[in-house]
């Protein structure tokens, strides 16, 4: 079922189109990300559905009733909606327990219960309740802004950014753990990121953003099915190649490959990512059967490695290079012949 709807969202500040039309809809439940370059409009749609500001055009509807539109708008605080953004914002002089509490009846009964169950929820030790959010890490601040909104029990929670300040290894332990919290409490949830993998780690639905328009949306897979050069390379490498495309075949740098079939025929760009690319060096003086190349080049990089293959065409004056990405500890040398074999599908661009 259809819990919120966004048509033709728009929002302008004086000549800045921060966005134009944008119209999506996400299933209760589901957990969705949005992703796209700085300035693209993401915090300005996360504001527009918390009820922070307000739409110049189009509708929102959440859970069947509408919040913005038909000169209509719910304030932010009558929304049902928690949000958690990038710096937390906690009250700097209230306590732990005070924060997550904020939003709860002063004198209910059952008041530090709810705390407690709220702390433990988003794993964090008890005895941090009295502590203030300068006596906490970032990691641990950002646990106390999610129990907060959580505290509320919110139809939606909105999520802008909130792991971009922490470290690495942090961020991934915080982004699982806040994600089965979300799962357990049936939460849906929206995700505000810059950070393609974050964004495919943690949802099931990913909208693309570019300069105020929604590009793609749809569920995670479209890491494997880019409409266009600039999202196929947003969300991940990419090896892009010219083709001709006839009968489910994609003629190019790496021989026919298998495309979907029936959707572009003619020349066109193929999508591989690296992860469908195999290189296998061949025997001193033997030449590998298929597809084949001669590196170029190796860029080290701990365990996964930068491999520039160049391909040499009989048919084409100008040879192809290719950067493939190789994990683990079988990386071909400079000068060595290599076999490219290639898995699974090509992905035919539309634009
Ligand atoms: N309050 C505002 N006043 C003027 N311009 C704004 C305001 N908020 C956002 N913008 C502009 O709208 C565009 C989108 O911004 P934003 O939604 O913050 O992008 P993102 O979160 O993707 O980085 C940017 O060009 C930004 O400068
Ligand atoms: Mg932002």
């Amino acid at each position: 079922m259809t819990f919120l709807t966004l048509d033709a969202i728009s929002k302008s500040y004086g000549p800045t189109v921060a966005l134009d039309a944008i119209d999506m809809s996400i299933e209760a439940g589901g957990r969705t990300a949005i992703v796209g370059p700085s300035g693209s409009g993401k915090t300005t749609l996360l504001r527009i559905i918390a009820g922070f500001e307000t739409p110049d055009s189009g509708s929102l509807v959440l859970d069947g009733k509408t919040l913005a539109g038909d000169d209509l708008v719910v304030p932010a605080h009558r929304r049902g909606i928690g949000i958690v953004s990038q710096d937390g914002a906690l009250f700097p002089h209230l306590t732990v327990a005070d924060n997550i509490g904020f939003g709860l009846a002063k004198h209910a009964a059952d008041r530090d219960q709810r705390i407690a169950a709220l702390m433990e929820m988003v794993e964090l030790d008890g005895f941090m309740a009295t502590r203030r959010p300068h006596q906490l890490s970032g990691g641990q601040q950002q646990r106390v802004a999610l129990a907060r909104a959580l505290a509320l029990k919110p139809r939606l929670m909105l999520l802008d950014e909130p792991f971009s300040a922490l470290d690495t290894g942090l961020r991934d332990t915080l982004r699982r753990s806040v994600a089965r919290v979300l799962r357990a409490s049936g939460t849906t949830a929206i995700l505000v990121t810059h950070d393609q993998a974050e964004a495919l780690s943690f949802a099931d639905q990913v909208a693309v953003l570019r300069q105020g328009r929604l590009v793609q949306f749809g569920p995670r897979a479209l890491y494997g099915k880019p409409r266009d050069r600039e999202t196929a390379t947003f969300l991940g490498e990419a090896i892009l190649l010219d083709a001709d495309i006839a009968s489910g075949r994609a003629q190019c740098a790496l021989g026919s490959l298998v495309v979907e079939a029936g959707l572009k025929t003619g020349q066109a760009t193929v999508m591989l990512r690296p992860e469908q690319i195999r290189l296998t060096t061949a025997a001193a003086g033997t030449q590998p059967e298929g597809p084949f190349g001669r590196v170029d080049d190796v860029e080290f990089g701990g365990g996964n490695c930068m491999v520039l293959v160049r391909i040499d065409r009989s048919d084409r004056a100008m040879p192809d290079f290719l950067s493939i990405k190789c994990v683990g500890a079988d990386i071909p040398e400079p000068g060595d012949l290599v076999g490219i074999s290639v898995h699974g599908m090509a992905h035919v661009l539309s634009d």
